[in-house]
C-alpha cells in the first residue's frame, strides 16, 4: 500500500515531529514524513530532521507577511507532492488561504484537552482552575483557533505540587503517543471527516 506522503510544519525543538517520523519507520506505517518546514530558521527541528535524512526547509516568518508565507510553504508543499500536513508546534496564525487548501487533510496538536484552554499558556491555565485532569489533542484544522473536528485526546493526571514545568512534561509524553496514533488513524483511513463529523471507520 502507498504511504500517504506526509508533512510537518514547525517552529521549535519539534519533540512531536521526533515522535511522527520515529514511528513512520515502522514497515507498515501508513503514512511517510517527506518534508518538514520550519517557520523560523532557528528552530532546533531543522537540524533533528535532516539527521533523519528528512528534507527541511526554513522560513523567516518576519520577512513575509502572513499570506506571503503561506503561499511560499504551500508552494514547497505542493512541490513535494504532500497529501497530509500535521502542524507540531506551528507557532503562526494560519489565515483561510492555506486552511482552505488544506481542508481536511491538516491536523494538529494542542497541549490541552480541548475544548478546554484553546490558545497558549494551557499548563498555566490549567494549574490556575484548578483542573484535576489536563491532557493534549490532535484535531483536524477549522479557521477558529484550537477548534474542529477531534480525532483523539490523552489524559493526565494534575498531580499535587506541580508546575508548570512538570505538568507540560507530563503531557509532553503523552502528546508524544498520541500524535503518531492520530495520523495512523487518518492517514489508514479509519478517521476521516464529514462535514464536521468524525466518522471512525
Ligand atoms: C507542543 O506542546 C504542542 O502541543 C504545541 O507546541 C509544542 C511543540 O513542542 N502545539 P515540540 O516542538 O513538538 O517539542
Amino acid at each position: 500500500m502507498a504511504k500517504v506522503r506526509t508533512a510537518i510544519l514547525i517552529s521549535g525543538g519539534g519533540s512531536n515531529m521526533e515522535a511522527l517520523i520515529a514511528a513512520s519507520r515502522r514497515p507498515d506505517y501508513p503514512a511517510e514524513i517527506v518534508l518538514v518546514v520550519a517557520s523560523n530558521h532557528k528552530a532546533g527541528g531543522i537540524a533533528k530532521a535532516k539527521a533523519a535524512g528528512i528534507a527541511a526547509i526554513s522560513f523567516d516568518h518576519k520577512a513575509h507577511d502572513r499570506e506571503g508565507l503561506e503561499r511560499a510553504v504551500n508552494a514547497e508543499l505542493e512541490k513535494a507532492s504532500i497529501e497530509l500536513v500535521c502542524l507540531a508546534g506551528w507557532m503562526r496564525l494560519l489565515s483561510p488561504y492555506l486552511i482552505g487548501q488544506w481542508h481536511n487533510r491538516m491536523i494538529n496538536i494542542h497541549p490541552s484537552l480541548l475544548p478546554d484552554f484553546k490558545g497558549l499558556h494551557t499548563h498555566r491555565r490549567a494549574l490556575e482552575a484548578g483542573k484535576s485532569e489536563h491532557g493534549c489533542t490532535v484535531h483536524f484544522v477549522r479557521q477558529d483557533v484550537d477548534s474542529g473536528p477531534i480525532i483523539g485526546q490523552a489524559k493526565v493526571p494534575v498531580l499535587p505540587g506541580d508546575t508548570e514545568e512538570t505538568l507540560a512534561a507530563r503531557v509532553l509524553l503523552e502528546e508524544h503517543k498520541l500524535y503518531p496514533h492520530a495520523l495512523e488513524l487518518v492517514a489508514s483511513g479509519r478517521v476521516r471527516v464529514e462535514g464536521d463529523e468524525i466518522v471512525r471507520a
